[in-house]
């Protein structure tokens, strides 16, 4: 039997970029590099929770010891993360695309000697937080995160107000803050009780104090 306050929990943590394709050889992708997913994922079974970490292709690799669902695509993401409800508490730390190639080629595109650009088209993607907060399977717990240039407070209240969520970690990632791709960030929590402003820490620490939060929340 597993110890810890979070020992019998089940949580899933999304984590890393998503991949949506061009065509088979091409994709759209983003910077993110699944630091911050990975060490909440790590910090979580740390305090004893049985952990399944939904992973776009993230630059860190996943920790050991959790469950790993590897995906590309964000419809792939939001599949596997309805498959692996029903949870105690959901962290989607993905930053998944917000588009799709809508016209995607099912062969790799040619030049065709005219000079001309192909055009892509783009269809929005699933809000995978959006439909766990408002599913059948809700976890009681579900915290999202939200990467803001300015007004952070008010915007990641919007953030969690239209989302549907219980926490946002909302974070300034402004170049002048040298977070994103950084070792170390200054988050804000947004709950219902109000805004939390955590000191600028190690993004480990940060997971470290996130995982305690959790736990206290399921007690
Ligand atoms: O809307 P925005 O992308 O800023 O929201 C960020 C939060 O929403 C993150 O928790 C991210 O994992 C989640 N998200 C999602 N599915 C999307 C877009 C964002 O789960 N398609």
């Amino acid at each position: 039997l597993g110890a810890g306050p979070l020992a019998g929990r089940h949580v899933l943590v999304t984590s890393g970029p998503t991949h949506e394709p061009i065509d088979p050889v091409r994709y759209i992708a983003n910077r993110s590099s699944g630091a911050q997913g990975t060490a909440i994922a790590a910090a979580l079974r740390d305090l004893g929770a049985r952990v399944t970490f939904v992973t776009g292709p993230a630059v860190v690799p996943p920790p050991a010891g959790v469950a790993v669902v590897r995906v590309e695509t964000a419809a792939q993401m939001l599949a596997a993360v309805e498959a692996a409800l029903p949870a105690d508490a959901a962290v989607m730390a993905a930053a998944v695309a917000d588009w799709r190639v809508a016209n995607a080629g099912a062969q790799k595109m040619k030049k065709d000697g005219s000079g001309r650009a192909p055009a892509l088209e783009f269809a929005e993607n699933p809000d995978i937080l959006a439909t766990v907060s408002r599913g059948a399977l809700r976890p009681r717990l579900v915290v999202g995160f939200a990467a803001e240039t300015e007004a952070v407070v008010d915007h990641a209240t919007a953030k969690r107000l239209r989302k549907g969520c219980d926490w946002i970690v909302a974070n300034d990632v402004s170049p002048a803050t040298g977070i994103m791709g950084g070792a170390e960030n200054a988050v804000t929590v947004i709950s219902e009780r109000g805004a939390e402003v955590w000191p600028r820490m190690a993004k480990d620490a940060v997971a470290r104090r996130l995982a305690q939060k959790i736990a206290e929340a399921l007690q």
